[in-house]
């Protein structure tokens, strides 16, 4: 073999290699191309009506921090107004437990509260409220995850 014909075999191979290669490359961007497209279209993943309204809870709760941020109180009221119809609409979808009956209604005491200091201006105590209300969503989805992990 001449040294001009093994330089084009290896070439070649190259050439091969690195269509392989590109095909590979172009079928994980048709993949991640496709999986994006789905998405958007909200196809996948497949959010269940209380995951939903688990994602206007998350809204509502940005709407209360901004009005503390700003004190601004008709938009913590607002806020609070969201996340307690919100709330009422969620627990009605999951299955009645008694124990997440309590962490629910938990949940809605310190919902109103924060309302109810938001129409007279306390703004400590509005914040207070807000802190009380995360760990009643941390608490929560503790116990709903130890149910999942349980029944499965
Ligand atoms: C009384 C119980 C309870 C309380 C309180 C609660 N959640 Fe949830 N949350 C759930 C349940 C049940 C799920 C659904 C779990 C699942 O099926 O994946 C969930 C799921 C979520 C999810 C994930 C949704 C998704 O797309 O997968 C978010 C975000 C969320 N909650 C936000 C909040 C926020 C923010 C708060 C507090 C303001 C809150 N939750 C309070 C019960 C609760």
């Amino acid at each position: 073999m001449t040294r001009s014909k093994f330089v084009s075999w290896g070439l070649m191979a190259l050439l091969a290699a690195g269509a392989v290669w590109m095909s590979n490359r172009s079928s994980d961007a048709q993949d991640k191309a496709a999986k994006v497209a789905k998405e958007e279209k909200g196809e996948q993943p497949k959010k269940t009506p209380i995951q939903l309204f688990m994602r206007k809870k998350l809204e509502a709760t940005q709407k209360v921090m901004e009005g503390l941020a700003i004190e601004d109180y008709d938009l913590i009221a607002q806020g609070a107004r969201q996340l307690r119809g919100i709330s009422a609409a969620a627990d009605f979808a999951v299955v009645k437990e008694a124990l997440y009956t309590q962490h629910a209604d938990e949940f809605r005491r310190i919902v109103d509260r924060m309302e109810k200091q938001a129409k007279e201006k306390r703004l400590d105590g509005a914040a207070l409220s807000y802190m009380d209300m995360t760990m009643s969503c941390v608490e929560c989805h503790k116990f709903v995850r130890n149910i999942l992990v349980t029944e499965n």
